[in-house]
C-alpha cells in the first residue's frame, strides 16, 4: 500500500504542477483528437471511458460521437487536472470520477470502449492496470491508446533517446496487450500520431 500511495504522490504532484496551463501548453491538439476518437468506431448510446482524462481535452469529441443517449465517463488520479476540466466546462460533455485506473468504481463489462490519451507511460504496473482497464470493457469492445505526438518526436521534445525497453514500442505493447486480455488491430507511430487500437478478447 505504501508503494502504491508513493506512485500516486509522484503523478498527482507532477500533473498539479502542470494543470493549470496545461491545455495553453497544446492548444493545435484538438483536431488530433477527434480523429483519434473516431477511430474507435463510437456509436450513438455508446458507454465510453475516458481513462487518465487530465483536463477532459477528449470528453467533447467522445460526447459528440455517442450523443446525448450515451454515457462518458472522465477519471483520473490527480484533483488538479480534474479541476481544470471543471473550468473548462468539460464536465458537461462527461461525468468526472476522481480514481485510480487500477481499480475503477464501474462494473464488470459495463463499457463499450475505453480512451486513454497520454496514460499508460505513467502506470507504474501497466498490464495490472491494462487489465482493469479489460475489466470494464465488454468482449468485443475497444481500447485506444493515444498520443498526440508519436515516440520519436516526443523523446526529442523531452531531450532523450527511445530504449528498446519502451513500453510503446510495437514488439513490447503488442504482448503487453496480450496479456492483458486485450488483442492489438493496428498501431501508428509517427510524428503526429502514436495510436494503438485493442479489442478486449473473450
Ligand atoms: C499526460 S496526462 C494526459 C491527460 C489527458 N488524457 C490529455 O490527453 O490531455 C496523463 C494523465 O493521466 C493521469 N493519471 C496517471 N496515472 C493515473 C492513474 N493510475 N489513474 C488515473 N489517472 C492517472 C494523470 O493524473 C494525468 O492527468
Amino acid at each position: 500500500m505504501r508503494y502504491m500511495s508513493d506512485d500516486h504522490t509522484h503523478v498527482q504532484e507532477f500533473f498539479a504542477a502542470r494543470a493549470a496551463d496545461w491545455d495553453s501548453r497544446f492548444p493545435d491538439d484538438g483536431p488530433a483528437y477527434t480523429a483519434a476518437v473516431a477511430e474507435l468506431g463510437l456509436r450513438e448510446g455508446d458507454r465510453v471511458l475516458d481513462a487518465g482524462c487530465g483536463t477532459g481535452r477528449a470528453l467533447p469529441p467522445l460526447r459528440a460521437a455517442v450523443g446525448a443517449s450515451g454515457v462518458v465517463v472522465g477519471a483520473d488520479l490527480t484533483p488538479a487536472m480534474l479541476q481544470a476540466a471543471v473550468r473548462a466546462g468539460r464536465d458537461r460533455d462527461g461525468r468526472l470520477l476522481l480514481a485510480d485506473v487500477a481499480a475503477l468504481p464501474v462494473r464488470s463489462g459495463a463499457l463499450d470502449a475505453v480512451f486513454a490519451a497520454g496514460l499508460i507511460a505513467h502506470l507504474p504496473r501497466p498490464a495490472e492496470n491494462l487489465r482493469e482497464l479489460a475489466r470494464v470493457v465488454r468482449p468485443g469492445g475497444v481500447l485506444a491508446l493515444f498520443h498526440p505526438i508519436g515516440r520519436a518526436a516526443l523523446a526529442a521534445r523531452q531531450g532523450r533517446q527511445i530504449t528498446p525497453d519502451d513500453l510503446r514500442a510495437e514488439s513490447n505493447l503488442r504482448p503487453l496487450l496480450a496479456a492483458s486480455g486485450w488483442r492489438m488491430t493496428s498501431y501508428v507511430d509517427r510524428d503526429d500520431r502514436f495510436l494503438a487500437l485493442a479489442v478486449r478478447a473473450d
